[in-house]
C-alpha cells in the first residue's frame, strides 16, 4: 500500500512518500510470472542497486543515450531555458542521479522550485541534497512516487511560478508502449496544468549493432542490472530460485522499433514465490523491459495524439537522439 504521510528528510528538504511497497512488488511479480510470455515490469529495476547500476550503464562506452544528451543540453540550454522563460517550476520525473537537471537549472532565469519524482526514495534524496547545496535559492520537494500511477504535486509555500515544466530526460519515455506513452503524456499534461511545457528526452532508432551492444555492454554491467530484479525478488519476496540459472538477452525488434531485454532459462526450472510456483522451460525468456525508438517525426505525432503541441526539437549532429519541447497550448 502507498504511503501518504509526508516525511521530513532535513530542514530544507521536505519528502513526500508514496514509495510503492515490497506487497505490490510481489503482486507484480506474481502476475507477471503468470502471464505467457512471462514479463516483469521493469520500473522495478530501481531499488538502490538497480538505480547504482543504471547510473554505471549511463558511464558505458556502449551506452551512447546518456552522452549524447547531455551534449543536446550543455549545447542547447540556453535556447531551452529562453523558449521556456523566467520563473519556472521544474517538475522531474524520474530524476536520477540529478546531472541532466543541472544544466537545465543552471541556464533557467530565476527557477523557482524543483520537484523530482522517483521512485527510488534514497537515491533521489541523495541528489536533491547536492543539488540543494549548489541552488541554495531554489525551493525543493521531493516527491517518492511512482510516477507511472497518478499523484499530486506538493504545495510549496511562498512560491509563484509563471510556468510548470515537466523535465522527462533519458528516453524513459520509450520504456512505455506507444499506447502508454500517449496515456502518460496525457496524464502529466493534466497535472502540470494549463500554460505548461514539458521537455522529453526521445531515442532514435539506428544501426541494430550499435543498438543491442547499448543494451549487452561487454563488462556486463546491464546484464548485472536485468539481474538484479531476480535478486530483489529472492531479498524482498523470500523468492526461491536459481541466480545462475538465467542469462541476460538483449535484441533489437524491428517490426516494433524497440530493444527487448529478457533473462533467458538455461534450464528447466522453477521460481517459488510463498505458495507459488512458476515452471519454466530451458530457453524460456521472462520479458523485461522495451526500449522504444521513435525518429523525430513519429515522436512528434505520438505527443499530439496525447494532446501536447510539439514545438522545438533538438538533436545532436549524427542523429542519435533527440530532445522535444512540447506545449500544452
Ligand atoms: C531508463 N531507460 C531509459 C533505460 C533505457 O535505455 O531504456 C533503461 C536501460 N535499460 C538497459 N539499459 C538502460
Amino acid at each position: 500500500m502507498a504511503r501518504s504521510a509526508p516525511i521530513l528528510a532535513d530542514s530544507t528538504l521536505r519528502l513526500h512518500d508514496l514509495e510503492p511497497s515490497s506487497e505490490e512488488f510481489r503482486r507484480a511479480a506474481v502476475a507477471g510470472l503468470s502471464a505467457s510470455p512471462k514479463t516483469l515490469p521493469c520500473k522495478f529495476f530501481y531499488d538502490a542497486e538497480g538505480s547504482r547500476l543504471f547510473d554505471a550503464i549511463c558511464e558505458l562506452p556502449e551506452y551512447y543515450p546518456t552522452r549524447t544528451e547531455l551534449a543536446i543540453l550543455r549545447r542547447n540550454a540556453g535556447a531551452m531555458a529562453e523558449a521556456i522563460g523566467p520563473e519556472a517550476r521544474i517538475v522531474e520525473f524520474g530524476s536520477g542521479a540529478g546531472i541532466k537537471i543541472r544544466l537545465l537549472l543552471e541556464a533557467l532565469e530565476r527557477p523557482a522550485a524543483y520537484v523530482p519524482v522517483d521512485i527510488s526514495r534514497e537515491h533521489m534524496m541523495a541528489a536533491a541534497a547536492g543539488l540543494a547545496a549548489d541552488f541554495p535559492r531554489l525551493r525543493i520537494a521531493p516527491v517518492c512516487a511512482d510516477y507511472t500511477q497518478p499523484f499530486g504535486l506538493p504545495s510549496i509555500r511562498g512560491v509563484t511560478s509563471r510556468a510548470t515544466v515537466g523535465f522527462f530526460p533519458g528516453s524513459t519515455i520509450g520504456n512505455f508502449t506507444p499506447t502508454e506513452a500517449v496515456a502518460f503524456l496525457a496524464r502529466a499534461r493534466r497535472l502540470l496544468g494549463p500554460g505548461s511545457m514539458m521537455l522529453v528526452g526521445v531515442d532514435v532508432p539506428k544501426d541494430p549493432h550499435i543498438l543491442e551492444a547499448a543494451y549487452d555492454d561487454a563488462a556486463g554491467v546491464t546484464a548485472a542490472f536485468n539481474r538484479n530484479l531476480l535478486v530483489r525478488m529472492q531479498r524482498e519476496l523470500g523468492a526461491r530460485l536459481d541466480l545462475d540459472g538465467f542469462r541476460h538477452e538483449a535484441r533489437w525488434c524491428a517490426e516494433r522499433r524497440r530493444v527487448e531485454m529478457h533473462l533467458v532459462s538455461l534450464a528447466r526450472q522453477e521460481i517459488v514465490i510463498g505458495p507459488a510456483r512458476f515452471p519454466l522451460a530451458r530457453g524460456e525468456t521472462i520479458h523485461t523491459e522495451n526500449s522504444y525508438k521513435y525518429a523525430v517525426p513519429e515522436f512528434r505525432a505520438l505527443a499530439g495524439r496525447s494532446g501536447w503541441l510539439p514545438a522545438e526539437v533538438w538533436t545532436d549532429p549524427d542523429n542519435l537522439f533527440s530532445v522535444h519541447l512540447l506545449r500544452s497550448g
